[in-house]
């Protein structure tokens, strides 16, 4: 299992791996983005048809890789012989998509922070939870940094709270639901990860107040990142600034 302790993150954190630098969620990507300098990386994990926990963003197949239709129907077997780089260029072509397990080889590697989202398929927030909280505790090496499990999806949230509930979570919000705060408190978050539009002096004072670090998604210019930086917001997700 890795480190539980609240060890000193990054505070950029490069989006899918390497942002818009490199086909998202893919090994290469991480590489690129480590290579530019980065040192946390969130990226998208959801489960194959066979329960094997990968990262891809969409529902389908189509935008990122070579398969078509569907990402329900695939097994592991057959979504690993997929090409996830070539549509970023011809450079990246033949880019395999990314195990969980191969991110948490290169994360024990090289001291990686991951927040890894969980971005399940439709009718699959509790098994994605379950499941990759408990690949989580057997892939990660005590000593590398823990994993921060983040969701829009509570129900996830909520599965990964019992499988590892050591793992630091946070929510996922593109708005400002009523009884946002106590809902990241009720389960069990670390912190809140807001869309960065949503992000503002009293939001941030409340997040604060109620123990809750404050992260943001996804800025990519300078001039809101200074801002959101002198706000005092603890991270922020990018595809084109920093590290
Ligand atoms: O985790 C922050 C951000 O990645 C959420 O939006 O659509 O890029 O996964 P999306
Ligand atoms: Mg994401």
């Amino acid at each position: 299992p890795p480190s539980p302790a609240a060890d000193a993150w990054p505070r950029w954190i490069a989006h899918r791996g390497a942002g818009r630098r490199a086909p998202e969620n893919t090994l290469a990507a991480f590489r690129h983005g480590w290579q530019l300098g980065y040192r946390a990386f969130e990226c998208d994990v959801k489960l194959s048809a066979d329960g094997e926990p990968y990262l891809l963003h969409d529902d389908t197949l189509e935008r990122t890789t070579s398969g078509q239709g569907p990402a329900a129907a695939a097994d592991w077997a057959t979504l690993s012989r997929l090409d996830a780089g070539a549509w970023c260029g011809p450079g990246w072509a033949g880019e395999p998509p990314a195990r969980l397990a191969a991110l948490a080889a290169f994360a024990n590697a090289e001291g990686l922070h991951v927040n890894l989202e969980l971005k399940p398929l439709p009718g699959q927030a509790e098994a994605t939870g379950q499941v990759v909280a408990h690949a989580v505790r057997r892939l990660w090496h005590t000593g590398t940094p823990a994993p921060w499990l983040s969701s829009f999806q509570p129900a996830a949230l909520a599965a990964a709270a019992v499988a590892a509930p050591e793992l630091p979570r946070a929510l996922l919000l593109d708005t400002l639901t009523p009884g946002w705060v106590a809902q990241a408190q009720a389960l069990g978050c670390q912190g809140v990860v807001l869309n960065h539009r949503l992000m503002d002096a009293d939001t941030l004072r409340s997040l604060h107040a109620h123990g809750l670090a404050g992260w943001v998604y996804t800025v990519n210019e300078a001039d809101r990142a200074d801002a959101l930086w002198a706000l005092g917001v603890d991270r922020i997700i990018t595809d084109t600034l920093g590290p």
